[in-house]
């Protein structure tokens, strides 16, 4: 059975743009062929399936999907990866059932170690690119510029490996890892950003500071520290940088659609998506509790009161919205803390103005010690 339905995306205040989208119920759906057939078809004149929310599916031009970015609506782009859906089993079977902080008192001494300075210095590198599009070539240079970093803080340490993810697109993703000494190694504890950034258009200045510059260099920060410490956990650490996400998390769900089929197993995962911006001089601790796993993110809210003196502040995002949620429908448990509240979100991205010099990397440095604290307490729990 297929129904049709009329979707109305409201784009911005003044633009309203009726689209018709294809309605695959989850029960008597189309044959395989059916849908191969009308995939085809779209893929054919250029347009991709978007995903709104659960079952609300339309097919869109590029150009549309470039008025819903401008519009900061947030959406999945499920042409790739249209079935993916929670299996079994890829979760830990040897983690407890409430996870609890426990502080060991060497994790003090590598919190000392992170840099807010180091995190400004690669937010620079980032945003000195034009833009980091996911089909531009100074797109493909950031993720590059991330693995050449990612490669010399890991020093040829043999337990580290850095790759790269490659995609269909011109922008892989980077993957560095960091790998477990227990039996439980082959269980990962992964913490993620995004590398690349959308501007007003797909050719337009996009310098990305906070979103999600940030992120991405507070995750490889991290990493440094970790590394240059000789850190290992029992299970394995990945550090993600993910191509895509601002088209509609690309990267992430080829990422976690691959290690889905593959049958790796995740005890968590936490993702940094705008890390640096503070609304009015209030800096509070954001903690998204939508599309996220309950008991993980509760571990993480007592982190945040562990390891940082900011208020801590529940806040929603909508479906979508970030990297995090592919993991959250491949099945695996992940977490999002973000750097205010939804409400107060920094207004320049997605701009010429998504700058440096409007956000703290002090602030990022805090989220960076919550992450650092997760990865540490996770992998060795
Ligand atoms: C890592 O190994 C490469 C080649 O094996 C070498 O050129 C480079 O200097 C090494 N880097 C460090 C930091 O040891
Ligand atoms: C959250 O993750 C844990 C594994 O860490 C899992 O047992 C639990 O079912 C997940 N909760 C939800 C609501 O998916
Ligand atoms: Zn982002």
């Amino acid at each position: 059975m297929k129904v049709v339905v009329t979707l109305a995306c409201v784009l911005g205040l003044a633009l309203f743009v009726v689209c018709s989208a294809t309605f695959t119920p989850a029960t008597g759906g189309p044959s395989d062929a059916e849908q191969t057939t009308e995939v085809m078809r779209n893929a054919l004149r250029g347009r991709r399936w978007i995903e709104f929310k659960e079952g609300e599916r339309a097919w869109l031009t590029e150009k549309q999907i470039q008025q819903l970015i401008n519009a900061k609506a947030h959406f999945m782009d499920v042409t790739d990866h249209p079935g993916l859906r929670p299996i079994d089993g890829l979760t830990s079977s040897t983690l407890p059932d409430v996870l609890i902080p426990r502080h060991p008192e060497s994790i003090d001494k590598l919190l000392k170690e992170l840099s807010a300075e180091q995190i400004g210095q690669t937010i620079t590198d980032l945003s000195q690119l034009y833009t980091r599009f996911y089909t531009s070539t100074t797109g493909v240079e950031g993720a590059k510029l991330l693995h050449s970093k990612y490669s010399e803080f890991a020093r040829n340490q043999s337990h580290i490996s850095v790759r790269f993810f490659e995609h269909t697109w011109p922008q892989p993703s980077v993957i560095a890892r960091i790998e477990g000494t227990g039996e439980n190694a082959h269980e990962l504890v992964i913490l993620g950003g995004h590398e690349d950034s959308v501007g007003f258009s797909t050719t337009g200045r996009s310098p990305g500071a906070d979103d999600d510059a940030s992120g991405s260099s507070s995750v490889l920060e991290v990493f440094r520290v970790l590394a240059s410490n000789g850190f290992r956990g029992s299970r394995s650490i990945e550090f993600h940088a993910y191509a895509a996400e601002e088209v509609g998390l690309l990267g992430s769900q080829a990422i976690a659609s691959t290690y889905q089929k593959e049958g790796k197993v995740v005890a968590g995962m936490m993702q940094l998506d705008m890390v640096g911006y503070v609304n009015n001089n209030d800096p509070v601790f954001g903690i998204v509790t939508d599309y996220v796993n309950e008991s993980l993110t509760q571990f993480v809210r007592e982190l945040a009161q562990e390891y940082t003196h900011l208020p801590v502040k529940n806040t929603k995002c909508g479906y979508g919205c970030s990297d995090h949620a592919s993991w959250t429908k491949a099945g695996y448990p992940s977490a999002f803390p973000f750097e205010t509240d939804f409400s107060n979100i920094n207004p320049n991205i997605h701009s010429p103005q998504d700058t440096l010099d409007k956000i703290s990397t002090e602030h990022a440095r805090e989220f960076a010690k919550v992450a650092l604290a997760f990865l540490v307490e996770l992998s060795t729990q």
